[in-house]
């Protein structure tokens, strides 16, 4: 079980590369299904979520080669619809496989899904909309169990709420059912139009990814192709706030800033001074910041992974904060350790109220979920003396070279212990 050791009061500064983007790569690594020959994605982050995917694709019959952020992959052959409940639970995105497999192959077999536990998460959106184009589903036994006799077609779908996930899974599903599709109230988050860009390169047609109606026409076949996955918008905002907690000064480079305008206004309403060019955001402080609101809302409102890390930064300012959670009831498990590190925060339902504290003690804490966990790092390395932060492997699932990223910005961190990567794939990934 590794953990990381944090020696505490060291302003972070420096430039960095922001790794790519994880939420992206899961959602391409479940529409690569859909695609006959080899297909090459760069910038891959290395991360346990990705592991435990490429570990999915391996079982279902996907060749895959994974060698410093390259994934050379062939989903040509596919030899199983069925997958173990060990691979598939760790992660959300196994369940967007169900719709990719039905459209290749017909017939799926899917445990329900897991991931982080920050809230019920239902899949009703995807059940009801794949089933809209002609799936039959039942679950069985915790497995859902998907099948159509006449191959998908085109549908209407309206999605009671804009949810990132669903929009991925039935527009990706969608491009290989017959006619048109067209869901409304989609998500409009970054990934979801990196996705279609991903599927339009390997010859879909989509009109209108990244607004609320998005329209596919299927087509009979669709080719791997070329990709490289844009940079990682939650960990380039979780440097940032880095600079910001430690009162240093941060540059992520090579992000499309306008992708972290909600993060941004916020820092310069607490008094942060933040600062932007083409593909780069600075962000620096050198004094105590101001107790402001925050409210989550999906892109391009505050984003709800940003919220637990932004909460470790506010329990550091000066005066009273309140962040409001909307998109899941239980994103709160970063407020009991933060405050045995000496923070001031209280629930109330949805809401978090923060009394400004002027400084964190060190203190040993748990990751309770990956945004949780980079919370605390962030809270580690502006408190006085050691924190040590347990549940590492919640931390991996999304943060490519944490430690040494921190480390060439001038914190005092060090991990002990093994890596979730080598448990997630049974040793590091090279060729399977
Ligand atoms: N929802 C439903 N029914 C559904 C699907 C979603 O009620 O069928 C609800 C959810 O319970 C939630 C809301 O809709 O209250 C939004 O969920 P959404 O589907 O948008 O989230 P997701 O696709 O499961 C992705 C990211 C999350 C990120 C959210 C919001 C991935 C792998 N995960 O989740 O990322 O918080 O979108 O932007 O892409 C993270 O990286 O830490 C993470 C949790």
């Amino acid at each position: 079980m590794k953990i990381l050791r944090i020696e505490g009061g060291r302003p972070l500064h420096g430039d960095i590369e922001i790794p790519g983007s994880k939420n992206a790569a899961l959602a391409i690594l479940s529409a690569v299904m859909l695609g006959d020959g080899q297909g090459i994605l760069h910038n891959v982050p290395e991360v346990s979520d990705i592991h435990y995917k490429l570990k999915l694709l391996s079982q279902f019959g996907a060749k895959v080669h994974w060698h410093e952020g390259t994934l050379v992959i062939d989903c040509g052959n596919i030899s199983s619809v069925d997958a173990d409940e060990d691979v598939v639970h760790p992660i959300r995105t196994s369940f967007y496989l169900l719709g990719t497999l039905l459209a290749r192959a017909g017939k799926a077999s899917l445990p329900a899904p897991g991931g982080c536990k920050i809230g019920a998460r239902p899949v009703d959106f995807h059940i009801k909309g794949l089933r809209a184009m002609g799936a039959e589903i039942e679950l069985d036994g915790g497995r859902y169990v998907a099948t159509v006799k006449n191959g998908l077609h085109g549908a209407k779908i309206h999605l009671d709420f804009p949810s990132a996930g669903a929009t991925q899974h039935l527009m990706a599903t969608a491009t290989l059912a017959s006619g048109v599709t067209e869901i409304t109230n989609a998500a409009i988050e970054p990934e979801v139009t990196t996705l279609a860009d991903f599927l339009i390169r390997m010859g879909a047609r989509i009109e209108g990814a990244g607004t609320s109606n998005v329209t596919i026409i299927g087509v009979e076949k669709l080719q791997a192709c070329e990709f490289r996955v844009p940079e990682d918008r939650l960990q380039a905002g979780t440097f940032l706030l880095g600079g910001a907690i430690t009162r240093g000064d941060v540059t992520v480079r090579g992000i499309m800033p306008e992708h972290q305008n909600a993060l941004i206004s916020k820092l310069q309403e607490a008094g942060a001074d933040a600062t932007e060019g083409p593909d780069w955001i600075r962000v620096a402080s050198n004094r105590r910041l101001k107790g402001i609101k925050i409210k989550t809302m999906p892109y391009p409102g505050f984003p709800t992974d940003i919220q637990q890390p932004m909460a470790a930064v506010l329990g550091l300012s000066n005066g009273v904060s309140v962040v409001e959670e909307t998109i899941y009831e239980s994103r709160i498990g970063h407020v009991s350790e933060l405050n045995r590190m000496g923070a001031q925060m209280q629930l109330e339902g949805r809401f978090t109220i923060i009394e400004g504290v002027k400084s964190y003690q060190g203190a040993q804490v748990e990751a309770s979920d990956l945004r949780a966990g980079a919370a605390l790092v962030l809270a580690g390395l502006a408190a006085e003396g050691e924190t040590v932060v347990r549940n590492v492997h919640f931390i991996e699932r999304g943060y490519e070279r944490f430690e040494e990223i921190l480390t060439t910005l001038g914190a005092c961190i060090r991990a002990e212990g093994t890596p979730e990567s080598e448990r997630a794939h049974g040793g590091r990934l090279g060729v399977t």
